[in-house]
This record gives structure tokens, sequence and C-alpha cells, in this order.
């Protein structure tokens, strides 16, 4: 039933089956007329979406703006995953949160924009679940008149149903950081024994990025334990999208740290992700840190990721996108999305490894072709494939892969003398990294119709780079070896 025409007593039922659940808990309706209009519009404004670059199995807000996951969470049988969304532009706007349900990480079903910006801005945050109902904790960004003209506080949500959310009528639960700070953001919170966690990004008073450690027995009333960790100079300004999570036996704690410097080939983005390894001691709230912060993926396009942890698995999702960046699709009515899910390890070298979840095996269609390639072989695909390609590490690899009609082009390389992968973009915008091949040696290619996902050997080294090619995708193997490949169609797995 759409939303607007929910009687009274429906109204009435749901929110006191929210009260049952969550007994303690007042919550508050978001307005029904609201979201209605809202979904009327994106209905609307979708149909007049250039589909040239919409993506076929990566995840991209039907019309309008998206930026940051939020929410990655497993509940009641189905993963959930929101994101940054601004709807009625494809730039950057007053913070929705959009949402999609799948059952299978693959296979993504639209739901309705979960929250809608009132007094507050709804900026990033996360999801657990207690009980039956769903909590989601995130930021309220609020524009204020004074100096530095906006604050940065906690609210919750709630839902029983993952669908419809309500807002916690006591809203903010966290009302300042203890410095007084006003960049305090994007909670990620988790449970550990009988008590609740949450972790949020923010800045020391002479602007070094910061991360903090609340603790809670109900999700509401939260007590500040401590700085987890801090940039000691070099490390960037503001601490942005914390995650806190055990791998492998260490604790893991993973940011998108802003205003780091470039340093040799690392940080060339406006932005980076990456994460620092170490032991956590949940009895004194310390986190000793064992590495030096690394960055998690080396593409031109990828931030803020967030993990959740189902069955045992460390799961993770970033956006496809950096800030300032440009979005060629945001002439044809939308801009940002999703990369592919990736599972973590960490390797006995401290490093996280990163592969496709499994589940992605699902998407192959038709073997497109498997063989051996020349020099200046060519291979033709639509616009999504998956690509297993296999050489000889002792000499260099050399690979173009452009549009059929002309459009984006991207290289992919192995340099055998610097032992570096790199992905070069047109005009020579180049990422690259060492790449210690250590257990396998092939290169596992994911291309989408303005995307490409590389991932080496057993996901030690990623790049995520969106790239616009038109009329699908042409490879060529520029190399002086033969290659071997093999590449499948995918079939789509996201909404049209
Ligand atoms: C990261 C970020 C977050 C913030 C959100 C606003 O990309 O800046 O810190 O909550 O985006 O959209």
């Amino acid at each position: 039933m759409p939303p607007a025409k929910m009687s009274k007593l429906s109204v009435i039922v749901t929110l006191s089956l929210v009260a049952l659940v969550y007994s303690q808990k007042a919550s508050v309706k978001q307005s029904e007329s609201a979201k209605a209009e809202l979904e009327a519009f994106i209905n609307e404004a979708k149909q007049n979406v250039n589909q040239r670059y919409r993506l076929t199995y990566h995840i991209a807000a039907p019309v309008g703006w998206i930026n940051d996951p939020n929410g990655f969470s497993y509940y009641k049988g189905n993963y959930h995953l929101f994101y940054q969304y601004y709807p009625y532009d494809s730039v950057w706007g007053p913070m929705h949160w959009g949402h999609v349900t799948s059952e299978d990480l693959v296979n993504w079903t639209q739901q309705p924009t979960a929250l809608l910006p009132e007094d507050e801005q709804c900026f990033s945050g996360s999801a657990v679940v207690d009980g039956e109902t769903m909590v989601l904790i995130y930021t309220g960004h609020k524009i204020t008149d004074e100096d530095p003209f906006f604050n940065q506080t906690q609210y919750l949500a709630f839902s029983d149903n993952g669908v419809d959310f309500y807002k916690y009528s006591g809203n903010p639960v966290i009302p300042l950081a203890p410095n007084g700070s006003p960049e305090f953001r994007d909670p990620k919170a988790w449970r550990h024994g009988d008590s609740w966690y949450v972790i949020l990004g923010s800045t020391t008073e002479d602007d070094r990025g910061r991360v903090l450690l609340y603790k809670s027995n109900n999700l509401i009333d939260w007590e500040f334990l401590s700085v987890v960790a801090e940039s000691n100079g070099e490390l960037g300004y503001m601490w942005e999208c914390p995650d806190f999570f055990e791998l492998g036996g260490k604790h893991i704690l993973l940011m998108s740290p802003q205003g780091v410097e470039p340093q040799g080939d690392r940080y060339h983005n406006l932005h980076q992700t990456g994460y620092i390894v170490g032991h956590f001691d949940y009895d004194t709230a310390t986190f000793t840190p064992e590495t030096d912060f690394q960055e998690i993926d080396f593409g031109h396009d990828f931030y803020a990721a967030q993990t959740t942890e189902v069955n045992g698995r460390r799961l993770l999702v970033g956006w496809f996108g950096m800030w300032e960046n440009e979005f060629p699709e945001a002439t044809d009515g939308w801009a940002g999305a999703m990369t592919m899910f990736r599972e973590l390890d960490l390797n006995s070298h401290k490093r996280i490894v990163m592969k496709p979840v499994d589940e992605v095996l699902s998407l192959r269609d038709q073997l497109i072709i498997n063989g051996e390639f020349e020099g200046n072989q060519t291979a033709d695909f639509d616009k999504s494939a998956e690509i297993l390609i296999e050489g000889d590490l002792d000499e260099d690899i050399d690979i173009l892969l452009e549009g059929r009609d002309g459009g984006g082009k991207a290289w992919i390389r192995w340099d055998k003398v610097a032992g570096k992968v790199s992905v070069t973009k047109e005009g020579g915008d180049i990422r690259q990294v060492e790449w210690a091949h250590r257990i396998s040696k092939r290169w596992r290619l994911f291309l989408d119709t303005s995307s490409l996902e590389l991932f080496c050997g057993e996901g030690e080294v990623v790049f995520s780079s969106r790239v616009y090619p038109l009329g699908g995708w042409r490879l060529t193997n520029l190399s002086a070896q033969v290659l071997r490949i093999s590449g499948y169609s995918l079939k789509r797995g996201v909404p049209e």
C-alpha cells in the first residue's frame, strides 16, 4: 500500500507495533506525505535518466547523487545497504538515506528512501540489530547561524520491518564531542558481550584526525570511553567514516582520513581510505597499533568503506567515487555508485586481502573468450564482464581497455622491474602500487558499463576506478607476451 494511502488505523497499529517491540523508546514517524512525494518524484525523474553509463551489477541511485555506504547489515533474512543520498540533483545536497536490500549480495531490490532530512540532515552512520528491531545510528548535521555554521550530533532511528523507519523522539543521543569539536560524525556501532559500542570520527583541537569510542547498554545512554587513535600530524585533519572490527585475531581500525599529503605512489586521491592493524583491550579501551596506516584500495575512485559481519564473514563495500572527482554521469541525471561487495581476510603480513564475495560467481553468464591472446589481439565484451588474466610476471604486461564506440579508456599494467601494478586513466592519471604476488599470479578484472575493479592474486592489491567507454568494452593485449585470458559476460544484478 502506498504510504500516502495508509489509513489512520494502520498508522496507529504500525506505530504501536514499533512501540511494543521497542517499548522504552518513543519514536517519531517521518511524514508520510513527504515520503510519498519523494517516491513519486523519484519514479517520475528516473524515466528521464540517460542509460548510457548505468551500471548493471553495482548499486547506484535510481536518480540523483549518492556517496558513502551506510547501515550495511543483515536483518530478517536480507542484507541491507543504505547510502548517502540527494535525490533532487546529481550533486551533493541535503542528505537522505537511500536503501536497497538483497538476499544474496548480488540481486538487489530498491526500497523506499529510509531517512529524510527534517531539522537535521542525515549524514553517515551504521545499523545494528537489537532483538527484532533494526536500529540506525547516524549523524544529524544541522546548519547554524554561528561559526562554524554547523553542528553534528548522533541520532537513532528504528524499524521493525526493515522498510519503514521511525526517528527516536529523544534525539540526539550523543550531543557533543568530549573536546567540543564540531566535526563529530559517522557513528559505526557494534555489540560486544552485553554492551553496545560506537566509534566516531572527529578532530583534536589542533586539527588532527581522531576516532572516539563510546559504550552503552541500551543504545540511548552513551558513555565516552577513549580516543582509540589519532593522527600524529601526518595523517590528516579529520578522520571520516571509521569502522572497527576483528579480523584474523587482530583488531582493524578502518577509516577515511581527509588531508593526507601525497607520498611517492601513495595518497594521490583527494582523501584516502585505509586501515591500521592492532590489538584492542576491551578492559582498558586501548588500541595498540601494530602497523602503519595502509590504503585498502589503490584505485582512483574509492572512499568511505563500511563493513559488516555475517556468518563469520567480514564483508566490505565502498563508495565508488571520490570527492571532487568528475562524475560524467551527472549530466545523465545520476552520480555515484557502490563498489562490488568484498570479503576480507588478514594475511600473515598483517595486510588485508580483499576478494569479491563468492556470490558474484552467480552473475556469470556466457563464457565469451578462453584461450591464448597474442600481442595486439583484441576481445570485445558487452557492458559488463568478468575477465581472468594470467601472464608471465617475469615480463611486462600491458592491457588496453576502451569503448567499442570510443569514450573512456584505461590501461592496466605490470611493470616487472618496478614490481608494480598500475591502472592509468586517460591523461596519464596513474595509480600504482607494488604487488608481491604471493600465492596466485592471476588478475581478476570486473568491468561494468562505467567501472573497472582489478583484484590481483589473492586480493593483496585491488583497484577501483570509474571509466566511461561507449558501446561496450574492447580489450587489447598490448604486451610483448602471450596472455591467457578467459572472460564471461555478466547478468544484471541491480534494477534498471
Ligand atoms: C564522507 C562524508 C561523511 C559525512 C558524509 C556526508 O564522505 O563526508 O563524513 O557523514 O560524507 O554526506
